[in-house]
């Protein structure tokens, strides 16, 4: 996939497709209105008679318009104009309008497509005409998704094209990871990725065998990893864009490459899309990807605990108890709630390297489903001002988060009986929270966000701006938020 910047009039666009966009009332924006008049008038007159849809992110594919050069038009509504230019009109509708066109035009070969949407920011058309014209169907012989060669931008300074380009394929990466089936992402495969990843981009790795997870003391880890064949590791990533700085911000991502739920087996429904239980640790590797790739001047470092939930006879049981790095011990209630176990012991070595502040992600509870539906991330936190810069940046890419509370009352429920702290609640209730609760018992003090991913994640549907399977969701966010550590809003 090449990127390009055009600066030709729409009408003279070199590629098979352009796309230009409309909105409820007012004149064409400047784009649709130079095909409009090398095309005397079509698209004012599909309009009015409504051929042309302005609603948001309906598309209307336009072949052989005379008059023309690409060999398509699709128009995209974006809807009722914004109200307030507050948020540099960043609301993530240029991330989405761009991805649903691109999706769109995908579904039959092109060589070449011209984005010209009356957005901004122009970054985010790049990244999601990237990320929109790649699919889950990684092995199908005979594609639903076929990605172009070229994408021409009009109007795109080569920052944005860089900056854009960056954060598609970075999404493109993570969604991939979670895409790929388990039997080809498990904790070595994704370790060596993530060992690509540091070199290609200019970050140091550190990984953690078997071995040394033992000397740590990683004994919440491995135990989740003991009816696996596959051994478990840690990968570190660190990017130090601020040299003597002071402490990094630690991104922590569960790396679960499949959860069967362990000897408290999944039934077959629920476990039919358990690769995807490491979609917090790949949605980490590519953020920092980005992070570096764009050089921001802040120190992260990433932490992904990987790991497979297996059954076997060596598998941990209901009813272990175990130490975890910390020294907490923990009560086994149910070996599906493997994913705070992972955790737990990633979160300890994060603060042990030293850390400022933490945000976590992780494919935690079908709970948080249940409570927040599939399309909106459960977030929860020690540390509320941590928690406000943290959904601050997510509105900005207009990433759905919605805060939880945390209650005291909630840690009432994981007290163990023969151990510090049990897996689980008492029931299901408040699942996403009581994980949490356990989660926080890892943290000390420093600041710490804990984003559960689990719905958005993975669509079992695809979306108009996503095919289905992995979306990728919440990196934007994350490199939000690193960008607005770099820019001192400190
Ligand atoms: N990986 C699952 C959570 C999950 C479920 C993610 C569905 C995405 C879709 C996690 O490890 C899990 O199994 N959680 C249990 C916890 C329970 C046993 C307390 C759950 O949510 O049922
Ligand atoms: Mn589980
Ligand atoms: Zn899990």
């Amino acid at each position: 996939m090449k990127t390009e910047s055009t600066s030709k009039p729409a009408d003279q666009a070199d590629a098979d497709a352009i796309v230009v966009s409309v909105r409820d009332g007012g004149p064409l924006p400047p784009a649709a209105a130079e095909l409009d008049r090398a095309a005397a008038g079509l698209l004012q007159r599909l309009v009015a008679s409504g051929e042309i849809s302005t609603r948001e992110l309906s598309c209307t594919r336009l072949p052989g318009v005379s008059g023309i050069k690409a060999g398509v038009v699709l128009v995209v509504g974006l809807g009722k104009p914004p109200s307030s230019a507050a948020n540099h009109g960043r609301e993530g509708l240029a991330y989405r309008a761009a991805a649903t066109a691109a999706r769109m035009l995908a579904a039959r070969p092109r060589k070449s497509v011209a984005f010209a949407l009356d957005l901004h920011p122009l970054e985010d058309i790049v990244a999601g005409a990237i990320t929109g014209c790649v699919g889950q169907d990684l092995y199908r012989h005979d594609k639903n998704i076929t990605s172009f060669e070229r994408l021409l931008f009009a109007g795109a300074l080569a920052d944005d094209l860089h900056r854009g380009g960056s954060l598609g394929h970075s999404i493109n990466l993570a969604r991939r990871l979670v895409n790929q089936p388990p039997s080809e992402i498990f904790p070595e495969s994704f370790a060596e990725e993530v060992q690509r990843v540091a070199q290609g981009c200019g970050c140091t790795a550190e990984i953690w065998d078997r071995h040394r997870l033992e000397k740590e003391r990683c004994g919440a880890l491995l135990a989740v990893a003991k009816g696996s064949d596959r051994e478990p590791r840690l990968a570190i990533i660190d990017w130090q864009g601020n040299p003597g700085g002071g402490p990094p911000l630690a991104l922590v991502g569960k790396g679960v490459t499949f959860d069967s739920g362990g000897l408290s087996l999944k039934p077959a429904d629920a476990m039919l899309d358990m690769k995807m239980d490491m979609a917090g640790a790949a949605t980490v590797l590519g953020a920092i990807q980005t992070i570096a790739q764009l050089k921001l001047p802040v120190n992260v470092t990433g932490y992904m605990g990987l790991v497979e939930n297996m059954v076997s006879g060596r598998s941990y049981r209901v009813g272990d108890v175990l130490v975890a790095r910390s020294g907490k011990t923990i009560e086994v209630h149910n070996t599906d709630a493997e994913g705070r176990l992972v955790l737990a012991d990633v979160l300890d070595v994060a603060l042990s390297r030293g850390v400022a502040r933490i945000v976590d992600l992780a494919t935690l509870t079908g709970a948080c489903m249940v409570a927040l539906g599939k399309h909106v991330v459960g977030g929860m936190t020690n540390h509320q001002a941590w928690y406000d810069r943290v959904a601050a940046a997510a509105a900005s890419v207009g990433e759905s988060v919605w805060q939880l509370p945390m209650f005291a009352e909630y840690a009432d429920q994981i007290k163990g009986q023969v151990a510090d702290i049990k897996n689980v609640g008492d029931g299901r209730w408040g699942g996403a929270i009581t994980a949490a609760k356990f989660l926080e018992q890892f943290v000390g003090d420093t600041p710490w966000v804990h984003l559960d991913i689990a719905g958005p994640a993975f669509l079992d549907k695809p979306l108009p701006w996503c095919d289905g399977g992995a979306t990728g969701y919440m990196l934007r966010t994350l490199v939000e938020l690193a960008s607005s550590l770099a820019s001192g809003q400190d």
